[in-house]
Formats: C-alpha cells, sequence, structure tokens
C-alpha cells in the first residue's frame, strides 16, 4: 500500500543566499523525496522561507526597505535558485502567512492551556539609542577569557569560549556603537521540562539516528531548560496574542513553518491538512543539520505533544559540507553561492557529486574540487552517459534505430542489473546515496564490459542481428540505470526517456524490457566536467566576496586593513592614468551595484563595468570626463570582461564620488 509521507527540509533564512553548503541538504531531500515518488508513495516535499527576526528586521531598516519587501526579494531568489538545481517542492511557502500566524497563535495557546507556558522577568543588554533590546549576536566586546577585542556577546570566535553579554569586556551595540545597560522585561518561557519522559520515549523510539541519541542524552542528564520563546518589541515577527508588544521568538513560528506549508499545498491542491498533521498514519521527515537538532529533536516533537498534533517519524540528521577538506571560505572563493555555480557548470554534476558521499549519519561531507571533476567524468559522463550516447547514435545511424531482443547472455545480464532493484532501493530509503551510487556504477562497470567484449563497432561491419542484440542489451541497461539514478538526476533521465522514445519511468519500470521498439533521435546526454570552469567559478565567488565586502564594510572595518605591502615610485608610475569620456552608461541586468560605461580615450573605447550604481544614475554620467587606469589587464567579471577602472572614492553605497577633470580636458589626455 502506498504510504503517505511528509517531507521538509530545514527552512533557510530570508536574508542570505542559497549556497552550495545549503544545498547538501536540499538536494539530500530532495533525492529522498523523487525516490518515494518513483516508488508510488504519496509523497510531498514542503518547505519555506524562514522570514522573522532581529537580523531580517536591521537589514531592512538598513536597506531602507520593508521587512515585507526584503522577504519578498529574497523568496523568488530563493525560488529561482531550487529550480536551477531541479530541487522540486510541492509547496515553497513562507513563515510571513497568515497560515502560520494562525498556527502559531493556536499551538501557543494550547500550550498555555496546558499550563506549560510560564512568565517570569529577565535582564537583558538594552541599547537606549537603538530603543532595543539587543540579541548576543548585536552586542560586541573583550572576550572575558582571552581578552579578545571585539568579540560577539555569547562566545569568543578566537579562543571559543562562550558567555553571558553581561560578561564581556567593555560591550558596545554592534549598530551604533552606544554601551548597553542592563534592563528588566518580562518573558514568557515554555516549560520543555513537563515533555522529560514523552520525550525520552520518543527518542527511544528509533526517531533519530543513534549518533545522535547519544547526544541527545547529554542534554537529558542536564536536565531540560525551560526556553524562552518571547521577544519585545521592535521585532520583526508575530504579536504573541494576549500580551502587549510581545513577539514569538523567530524559533517558535519557524518549525511551524512545516505546517503553514503543508497547509499551503493543501489549499492549492484541495487536500486535507489533517491527513498530515492529525493522521498517525502520515510519515513525517524532518530533514536538518546537525546545528539544529536540539530544536527539531527537544524543542519541536515537545510542541507539537503539548498541542495535540502528529510528531516526527524521523529527522534526517546530516553533517556540514568542507570544501577542499576546509570550511567553506569566502577569501578562498570557495564560500559558492547557488547561482555562482549555476553561472559555470551542470547543476546535475553537484547533485551527482553529494549522492556519492552522502550516507544516514550526521558526518561532515568534503567537495574535494579534483575528485569531484574525476567522478563526474570517469564514472558518470565516462561509465553511464557514454553508454547511452554510443549505442543509440550506432542504432540511429546503422539499424535505422531500430531495438531487436536481448538473446541469452544479454538477458541474463539484464536480470542481474534488475534483481539489485531492492537493494538499491533500500539503499535510497536508508539514505545511504553513497552505497546505491556505488551499487549503480559497478552495474555500469558490467554493462560495459560485455560491450566491449562484444564490440558493436566490429559486430556492425560483420553481422548486423548481433551488433543490434548488443545495442538491445547495452540500451536496456541504460534505461535502468537511468531509473536507479533518477532521483539524484532526473534531468538525465528524462533525456534518456526522450532518446528512447519512451514514457516516464518509474522504478518499477525497471522489471520491464524493450524489444523491438524504435528508439528517437539523439541529443547530447550531459558534458564532462572542464576543470577550468571549476577554477573561473571559484575566481567568480572570490571577487563577489570582494565587491560584497567593499560595498558592505563600514569606514571603521576598512580602517582595520593593514597597509599593502610598499611600492617603489617607478612601480606606482607604472599606472597610466587617463582623461575618459563617458559616451554610453547603462545598467547592468542582474547587477546591482555595478554600471556598465563606455569611455572613450580619444583613440579607441573602452567598456568598464564600475561600481557606481548606488551613487549615480547612468544618465548623470554621460559626457563627463572622468580618470581611468587605461592600462589595467582585462579582468573577466560575473557580467562581461571590464578593460580598465575608473577613479572613485568615499565611504560607499551611495557615497562613491567618481574622479572628475577640468572640463575641455582631452579624452585620452595623460593625467598627473
Ligand atoms: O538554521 C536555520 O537556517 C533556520 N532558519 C532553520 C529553521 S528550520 C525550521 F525549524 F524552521
Ligand atoms: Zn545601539
Amino acid at each position: 500500500m502506498a504510504r503517505r509521507i511528509l517531507v521538509t527540509a530545514a527552512l533557510p533564512y530570508a536574508n542570505g543566499s542559497i549556497h552550495i553548503g545549503h544545498l547538501v541538504e536540499y538536494v539530500q531531500t530532495d533525492i529522498w523525496v523523487r525516490f518515494q515518488k518513483l516508488r508510488g508513495n504519496d509523497c510531498i516535499y514542503c518547505c519555506a522561507d524562514d522570514t522573522h527576526g532581529t537580523p531580517i528586521m536591521l537589514r531592512a531598516r538598513r536597506e531602507g526597505v520593508k521587512p515585507e519587501e526584503l522577504i519578498a526579494g529574497m523568496h523568488e531568489e530563493h525560488v529561482r535558485d531550487f529550480a536551477g538545481f531541479d530541487v522540486a517542492f510541492d509547496s515553497y511557502y513562507s513563515t510571513h502567512s497568515e497560515e502560520n500566524k494562525k498556527l502559531a497563535e493556536t499551538i501557543y495557546l494550547r500550550l498555555k492551556e496546558g499550563g506549560h507556558i510560564d512568565t517570569r522577568d529577565i535582564e537583558q543588554a538594552y541599547c537606549e539609542s537603538c530603543a532595543m533590546f539587543l540579541p548576543d549576536r548585536f552586542i560586541r566586546g573583550t572576550c572575558p577569557k582571552c581578552k579578545a577585542p571585539d568579540q560577539y556577546g555569547d562566545h569568543c570566535e578566537i579562543c571559543n569560549a562562550t558567555y553571558s553579554p553581561i560578561e564581556l569586556i567593555k560591550p558596545k551595540c554592534a549598530q551604533c556603537q552606544d554601551t548597553p545597560i542592563q534592563k528588566k522585561s518580562q518573558h514568557l518561557f515554555f516549560k520543555l521540562g513537563d515533555f522529560t519522559d514523552q520525550l525520552k520515549e520518543w527518542i527511544g523510539g528509533g526517531h533519530v539516528h543513534e549518533q545522535v541519541q547519544n547526544k541527545l542524552q547529554e542534554w537529558f542528564d542536564d536536565g531540560l531548560k525551560d526556553w524562552d520563546i518571547s521577544r519585545d518589541a521592535p521585532y520583526f515577527g508575530f504579536e504573541i496574542p494576549g500580551e502587549k508588544d510581545k513577539y514569538f521568538y523567530v524559533w517558535l513560528d519557524a518549525p511551524i513553518g512545516y505546517m503553514a506549508s503543508t497547509q499551503n499545498y493543501c489549499n492549492l491542491n484541495n487536500k486535507n491538512f489533517d491527513d498530515y498533521w492529525h493522521n498517525p498514519e502520515t510519515e513525517i521527515y524532518h530533514f536538518i543539520g546537525k546545528d539544529i537538532t536540539y530544536f527539531h529533536a527537544l524543542f519541536w516533537p515537545a510542541m507539537l505533544m503539548g498541542s495535540g498534533f502528529n510528531t516526527p517519524k524521523q529527522l534526517a540528521i546530516h553533517g556540514f559540507l568542507t570544501v577542499n577538506g576546509e570550511k567553506m571560505s569566502k577569501s578562498r572563493g570557495t564560500f559558492i553561492n547557488a547561482s555562482t555555480y549555476l553561472n559555470h557548470l551542470d547543476p546535475q554534476f553537484l547533485r551527482y557529486y553529494y549522492a556519492c558521499k552522502l550516507g544516514p549519519g550526521t558526518e561532515d561531507i568534503d567537495l574535494n574540487t579534483e575528485d569531484f571533476v574525476l567522478r563526474v567524468n570517469s564514472d558518470l559522463v565516462g561509465k553511464v552517459a557514454n553508454l547511452v550516447s554510443r549505442s543509440a547514435s550506432m542504432l540511429n545511424k546503422n539499424l535505422e534505430g531500430q531495438l531487436s531482443v536481448l538473446g541469452d547472455e544479454g538477458a541474463a545480464l539484464i536480470k542481474k542489473l534488475q534483481d539489485e532493484s531492492e537493494s538499491v532501493a533500500e539503499d535510497f530509503e536508508e539514505r545511504r546515496y553513497n552505497a546505491a551510487v556505488r551499487k549503480i556504477c559497478g552495474l555500469a562497470d558490467e554493462v560495459n564490459r560485455y560491450f566491449d567484449q562484444r564490440k558493436p563497432w566490429v559486430e556492425i561491419k560483420e553481422d548486423k542481428a548481433a551488433a543490434q542484440e548488443t545495442l538491445t542489451v547495452a540500451l536496456n541497461a541504460s534505461r535502468i540505470l537511468a531509473i536507479y539514478l533518477k532521483p539524484v538526476l532526473p534531468a538525465y533521465t528524462e533525456k534518456v526517456e526522450r532518446i528512447l522514445n519512451i514514457d516516464s519511468l518509474v522504478w518499477s519500470d525497471a522489471q520491464a524490457i524493450l524489444e523491438n521498439h524504435t528508439i528517437g533521435s539523439f541529443e547530447r546526454l550531459i558534458e564532462r566536467v572542464d576543470p577550468e570552469k571549476v577554477n573561473a567559478m571559484i575566481e567568480e565567488s572570490k571577487e563577489e566576496q570582494q565587491e560584497h565586502q567593499r560595498a558592505e564594510s563600514e569606514p571603521s572595518e576598512l580602517d582595520k586593513e593593514p597597509i599593502a605591502e610598499q611600492i617603489t615610485f617607478d612601480d606606482f608610475m607604472k599606472v597610466d592614468l587617463r582623461v575618459a569620456e563617458v559616451v554610453k552608461a547603462e545598467l547592468v541586468e542582474g547587477a546591482d551595484k555595478l554600471l556598465r560605461l563606455e569611455l572613450s580615450l580619444g583613440s579607441e573605447t573602452r567598456t568598464v563595468l564600475a561600481g557606481l550604481r548606488l551613487a549615480y544614475e547612468p544618465e548623470q554620467l554621460v559626457g563627463k570626463q572622468m580618470v581611468m587606469c587605461a592600462n589595467l589587464a582585462p579582468r573577466k567579471m560575473k557580467f562581461g570582461t571590464s578593460e580598465g577602472m575608473i577613479l572613485a572614492a568615499g565611504p560607499g553605497k551611495n557615497e562613491v564620488f567618481a574622479l572628475r577633470v577640468d572640463e575641455g580636458a582631452q579624452p585620452g589626455q595623460r593625467v598627473h
């Protein structure tokens, strides 16, 4: 019987772009959901943007927009990026929605009715100039342990100590640099301890991987503490019913967003919400990273228990992504945004590589860029896709695209592939994608051996029927491999379906055989990874980071940059500064900080991408004479090549001033 399964991935914050670290989870989840759908289960994938909290409120303020506008823009970006990686949600919603507000209120009121909410006064850091309580992250000061300056209010990045903001030496508001005071305020607490026994039983019931159970035991040993679920105004979130100027803490309504997203799915598809959240037969799976285990293994099930909803069947917890053995790094260019990746590489490569690496545990996974190129090129392209390409083109060219029958040897080989169906399925079910891919590649090796022994390129000249049989076997095998890979590589498999001229494949189709059938025309399946493109992606990430730093850095931060290595007078004289007249200025689609300028140097024109968009409207610049460095080597940027650099300075954003020369100067004239 088909299972009803609701799957969620953690809701990404609406104040940042999706990067390849996030994608480990969304791809892992997508593979699992696609697998369930191919098996014929009734499975839906729900997610949303996590939109509330202080950082989003403050960022919107800084950008001079309403938080609603900020999150709307982010939503669009996230939806686009996920689609770019074939991550197919059944509902991608927002925690800032009516449905979420109602559900959060319902859950809270039920917890309150059940006597699980407490009220008490707490003292917190408060900035009088900003007129707000400061979350730990928004207080900076000297670490009380190692005395490192400029550390966060909750932990030191130098000595790793954790402490409370009160202990910080010379604390300052990170927004305005004022010294915060301690101020009392009444907060609401969820009494997690009320659920200790129920939670222990739930955790013992196999809902989390054993690796995690041990960690959870430590938390029980320490005793479950009450959880502060309220925040004072100003705050971007939902007001708490029955309270004044109090809002739900973002982490209270974030997981409820899983429900709101389900509700959205139900509204759009005429389905019943209670079938998902009130029917104990329904299996709820939450895919999350290990850093948010506490929220999902304790707070969240307790909230559900206390308000009478289904608890999750399983938490699928993964580790973090490292790149080339290290944490993703902005300066090394390995902090790669989803959109930057897509500018250079096929999303299927990354889906495939993650599948090669992902197992059911919480170990970190490493994206080694050399290994990435090797695995995609030698296994996916070399073993799996090439088989289809070679066989289909040969069949189309010489045998009118006509498949014949398998023959005994071929039938035995195909049976072997078919017999692996349940074992591969179990690997996907248990999230052992690495094992599944290993098996699939092992099967591809066997088919390639058969192909190379039979040598259809020789057979075709001597015995057409034999060649036709070989190609029939190879394409049947390819079809089965494509089914097994379909959860990982939906786009690849769809191409195979078109090439073979068959309907959309599901898992059970692996047991069928395709004989006496005419295939479709050939199309290119998948290209090899070009290592140059991997390098270009890393370079672009570095550039983005530098651009971001330039735009975001407050002057005080810039001041901290050490003076660069000394250069000689002769070095300096190498910089050829020229008068440049702006002939044309235009916006650059997709780049919010750049203008494309056409500059006349008299004898030639140059195209320069200048970071002046926030400071000037394009029409203000046309006809103006500026100073440019004319002998800078052209630089390939994301939006084109820039052939020089305009001299401009200022504190940043809209306060950047291009250096102007007296009117009447000659374009191309040297400036000293
Ligand atoms: O850690 C995070 O990125 C959170 N935005 C995850 C929220 S998951 C769920 F609880 F909403
Ligand atoms: Zn302040």
